[in-house]
């Protein structure tokens, strides 16, 4: 439980800075339960574009930073912990990208929202996990290169057989360690409950789902299930406001691992330094800046 000491002298701060503070599911619950708003990469994305506040303190990873000062570039976007970083938005590298222009011209590069924003000013389309599928139907071209997730852009090909994918190898650590073997485990355990998962997990693992989605479809998932235990198939994180939602359902994680140690960087501690010092900004150059936010000017227009 968070210090109340310090929970007023952050409600203090919020006021007096004229700041908003926001989450990812991904981050403590304890981070989460003080922010204004939590959401997955979308929400939080979009939320961006409509905030009046001159302030916005990200409780999340880097690329979520940049991501709101790219579609918000009047405000101060200020990161918790500036080293909470994804490591596979580092995974794919611009001269890749210039090669499969060179092989495909007809190529739309699509890349998936945890990307570094210099990979942004390099892709034409973004997408996040919860609109992937509606944004790379609604692209005119036939050929996609799909970067950095192979797990995203595998799963969503499945469904877009008019599509010729071109597919990267990026991947995430944490998704990656839930194994199929993991999840049939859990099932013998709990044969009643339902196995939800991430998109950014293995194909096995997404045919052993009842359903799959990003972080907050699988929390709406689960709050207007019937069902009464859930398989949990994505970052433990999520677990809080599952069962905020849902007091008398059962949630369990596929394993033990499965805990992404950028998010668990944000602390309460941390989110009252960053509003007492409104440091570190985010800073996106300005020759970076105009190119990256189209691809996410794009997604938005595209996911309507
Ligand atoms: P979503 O919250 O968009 O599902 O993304 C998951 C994720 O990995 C964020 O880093
Ligand atoms: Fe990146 Fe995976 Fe952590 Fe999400 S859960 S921030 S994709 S490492």
């Amino acid at each position: 439980m968070a210090d109340q000491k310090l929970l007023e002298k952050i409600n203090k701060l919020r006021e007096e800075k004229n700041a908003v503070i926001l989450a990812h599911y991904y981050v403590d619950g304890e981070v989460q339960a003080l922010a204004d708003y939590v959401g997955d990469s979308y929400f939080l994305a979009k939320l961006a574009t409509t905030i009046d506040k001159e302030n916005v303190i990200l409780c999340g990873v880097n690329f979520m930073g940049e991501s709101a000062k790219l579609l918000n570039p009047g405000k101060n976007v200020i990161l918790a912990d500036e080293l909470a970083d994804c490591p596979m938005a580092h995974m794919v590298e611009i001269e890749k990208i210039e090669q499969v222009r060179r092989e495909y011209p007809d190529v739309a590069v699509v890349c998936y929202v945890n990307s570094t924003a210099e990979i942004k000013a390099h892709s034409d389309v973004c997408v996040t996990s919860s609109n992937a599928l509606r944004v790379v139907k609604n692209i005119i071209n036939k050929q996609i290169f799909f970067i950095p997730d192979n797990n995203l852009g595998r799963y969503i090909s499945k469904m877009l057989p008019e599509k010729e994918f071109i597919f990267h190898d990026g991947f995430c650590h944490v998704h990656k360690s839930i194994t199929k073997e993991a999840v049939e485990k859990a099932k013998e355990i709990h044969p009643q409950a339902q196995v939800l998962a991430h998109p950014e997990c293995t194909g096995d693992v997404l045919e052993l789902a009842d359903f799959v989605g990003s972080t907050s479809e699988i929390i709406d998932y689960a709050t207007e299930s019937e069902a009464e235990t859930f398989i949990i198939g994505t970052e433990m994180g999520i677990l809080y406001e599952l069962e905020q939602r849902n007091p008398n359902k059962k949630f369990y994680s596929v394993g033990h691992r499965q805990f992404c140690p950028n998010m668990k960087r944000i602390t309460v501690e941390k989110v009252a330094e960053a509003l007492e010092t409104l440091e570190p900004k985010v800073i996106v150059l300005d020759e970076i800046a105009k190119n990256a936010a189209k691809p996410l000017q794009k997604m938005m227009e595209l996911a309507k």
